[in-house]
């Protein structure tokens, strides 16, 4: 069977292409952790406030029904709340995050932690943060005239440090 020179270049390329893309999605889930959001979740946003679970009183870090720490941000035009957070390094946590207004994201640069806040949904991801130290979580979907003041602190801080807080003892 005859293919001609120039089809069998073209059939090489396109399937190299292929397969470099397939490599890279696969190394970027399986060594960064980058995953396409899957959770689908909705909430009423206008009633954020009203919810048992983006109540005021429930926002910031708390323990999950499965012992795993769990953080809980409401995204406002312009800011999270609440305004700092502080956590465990090199610990699996729960992120969930809802809307009360227009769409944002949010992202901690220099980690994997990064996900649109869509209106009428709960944004959930898993992540952890591996250095100790101060980062900034920003909003990165534009909002609106705050957009570019709209972050809040994450302190990260060492297991051991984290543990010995009051109110965490022995756990
Ligand atoms: Cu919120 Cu940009």
């Amino acid at each position: 069977m005859h293919i001609d020179r120039h089809e069998r270049l073209w059939t090489v390329i396109a399937t190299a292409i292929m397969a470099t893309i397939f490599a890279i999605i696969l190394g970027t889930s399986l060594a960064l952790d980058i995953h396409p959001p899957s959770n689908v979740e909705t909430v009423d946003s206008q009633r954020l406030h009203l919810t048992d679970e983006f109540a005021a009183d429930n926002l910031g870090v708390s323990r999950g029904p499965d012992g795993g720490l769990v953080v809980r941000l409401v995204a406002v035009r312009y800011a999270f709340v609440p305004r700092e957070v502080t956590i465990p390094a090199d610990t699996r946590i729960t992120w969930r995050l809802a809307s009360a207004d227009v769409t944002h994201g949010f992202h901690v640069p220099g980690t994997n932690l990064d996900s649109m806040v869509v209106p009428g949904y709960v944004s959930e991801i898993h992540g952890m943060i591996r250095e100790p130290g101060d980062y900034a979580m920003l909003c990165n979907e534009y909002c609106g005239v705050g957009h570019q003041s709209m972050w809040t602190r994450i302190t990260a801080v060492p297991p051991r440090q984290w543990r010995a807080r009051p109110g965490e003892g022995g756990r």
